[in-house]
């Protein structure tokens, strides 16, 4: 498979640490690419409608190539830490681009890991699977796995053995 993870962390701490682990099992059969949301020069959807969810987005900024890397994508792997209860800014501004070319992204097979900074019982948790749950439905996506992890230091990932055992097989099952 050609997998694609959207990187919505800004820092080098538990989101990367969980991308690195995941990839580090899915690498030897899968091809893998890491989009650093940060790093793009998106713009806010407008809501113009001028791309009729098939056309592409009327920005000429980076938009399109984006969405055309998860559209040649067979996994897309959304990876965001919690930020007040939701996903990143950044991994929503990819989010609601989805919108441009909403119908070639349908029937994807997705995956989400989310680090937060509590428990994995806490509500943020239920609320960004919940988000994600209504996506799947209205694109036919197949979300393939949810993972909350509870990490308030920024290293609580990478110096968890078993978390990140458990993000290699992760990776290594697909
Ligand atoms: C602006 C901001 C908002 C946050 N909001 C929440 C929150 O609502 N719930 C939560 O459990 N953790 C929250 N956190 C904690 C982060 O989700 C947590 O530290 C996570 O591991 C950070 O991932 P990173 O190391 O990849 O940046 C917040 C952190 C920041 C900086």
């Amino acid at each position: 498979m050609k997998i694609v993870i959207i990187n919505g962390s800004v820092r080098k701490g538990n989101t990367l640490a969980a991308i690195e682990a995941f990839s580090k099992g899915a690498e030897e059969k899968h091809e893998i690419e890491v989009i650093q949301a940060d790093k793009l020069n998106i713009g806010f959807c407008m809501g113009c409608g001028a791309c009729e969810c098939h056309k592409g987005c009327v920005h000429t900024d980076d938009t399109n190539a984006t969405i055309d890397k998860l559209v040649a994508a067979d996994l897309i792997v959304f990876a965001t830490p919690v930020y007040w209860w939701g996903m990143t800014a950044q991994t929503k501004l990819i989010m609601d681009k989805c919108y441009c070319r909403g119908a070639q992204l349908k029937g994807k097979k997705i995956g989400v890991l989310v680090p937060g900074g509590s428990p994995v019982d806490a509500v943020q948790y239920q609320l960004i699977k919940k988000q994600f749950e209504c996506i799947e439905e209205y694109l036919s996506w197949d979300m393939l796995f949810f993972k909350p992890f509870y990490a308030s230091g920024k290293d609580d990932i990478r110096n968890d053995a078993a978390t990140v055992e458990e993000l290699i097989q992760l990776g290594k099952s697909l």
